[in-house]
């Protein structure tokens, strides 16, 4: 769906290397997570996959990006627009509209989307990301969490085939993070392709199938999620922490305990944890004779991730 081949880019008036011979494809369909220090060149490879750049950011460009099988240079950006559905960080440079509705009305009309049709979207979509309330909010009033459910409402309601989101939950707060990516899981499964660059490497790990892994303008490591997580400690030295669920895990398996998987969440450590001390669901909560201080003490272990991770 969208294929990177040896691509590299430095912004107009900089010598620097922000992308530094990428190559990546992402398959249409998949679920790619994108993670990396500050720095790394995770929005200007987001910009790129989108068509920002060439269209709008300048800069020297080698190598090609092609979306859908066509390169970048050779198609405008409302044309990518169709296929390729981008939400970038800087959000407030995004918003066209001062109304809320506006926002998502404004990309339709782009579109020719008839009337009735762009309003039965409008309102769909809202409901969709969960901020139906918002509809005649001025954007203005918003927060930035708010606002950056409205730029994903507004790219939604294009229908593209494929998502590129940078950061998208930056702004939000645990609960309602995990709701964008339920959403784009649902979208997933329907058959839309997700690229999202996110912080929150626990969400990437429950949700995304392939990670990867940016630094210094190239491409470091790439893989299906659960293998690129068990390299820790290279994350580690470029700055990225893998959640102690994973490296818990993967201590386990380590150890031959347990089935080896490689826990991304906190249910799964749960149920991990549970099948290595050899209790059930309903044994953990009530006294345990065997086992009953090393339950606790898991109990104890999960909470306070809990915690941490709240
Ligand atoms: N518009 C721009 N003009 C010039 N240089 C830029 C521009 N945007 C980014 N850069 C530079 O390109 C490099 C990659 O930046 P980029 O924003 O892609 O990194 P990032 O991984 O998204 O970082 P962050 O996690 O902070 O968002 C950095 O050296 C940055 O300073
Ligand atoms: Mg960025």
């Amino acid at each position: 769906m969208i294929v990177f081949e040896d691509v590299t880019f430095s912004y107009e008036g900089s010598s620097r290397k922000a992308l530094d011979g990428v190559s990546l494809r992402v398959e249409e369909g998949d679920f790619l997570g994108i993670i990396g220090p500050s720095g790394a060149g995770k929005s200007t490879l987001a910009y790129a996959a989108a068509g920002a750049i060439p269209h709008s950011l300048h800069g020297d460009f080698y190598g090609s990006v092609r979306v859908a099988g066509r390169d970048t240079f050779e198609v405008d950006l409302t044309e990518l627009a169709h296929t390729v559905g981008a939400v970038f960080q800087d959000i407030d440079a995004q918003m066209v509209a001062s109304v809320v509705e506006d926002e998502l009305a404004f990309g339709l009309e782009n579109f020719g989307i008839p009337r009735d049709e762009g309003l039965a979207r409008i309102e769909k979509t809202l409901a969709q990301v969960g901020i139906a309330d918002l509809r005649a909010r001025e954007v203005s009033s918003l927060s930035g969490g708010q606002k950056q459910k409205v730029a994903l409402a507004a790219v939604l309601a294009l229908r593209p085939r494929a998502l590129v989101l940078d950061e998208p939950t930056g702004e939000l707060d645990p609960q309602s993070s995990r709701q964008v990516f339920e959403l784009l899981r649902e979208l997933n499964e329907q058959g839309v392709t997700v690229v999202v660059i996110e912080q929150k490497i626990m969400l990437l790990g429950e949700f995304a199938r392939h990670l990867a892994v940016m630094d210094s303008g190239r491409l470091s490591f790439y893989g299906e999620t659960p293998s690129v997580l068990s390299r820790a400690d290279d994350l580690k030295r470029l700055g990225v922490n893998v959640p102690r669920v994973a490296t818990f895990s993967l201590g386990l398996r380590a150890k031959s305990m347990g089935s080896g998987r490689l826990c991304t969440s906190l249910d799964e450590a749960e149920a991990l944890v549970r099948e290595v001390i050899g209790v059930g669901a309903d044994a953990l909560d009530g006294p345990v004779a065997s086992c009953g201080n090393a339950a606790r003490a898991v109990e104890a272990l999960l909470s306070t991730e809990k915690e941490v991770v709240a």
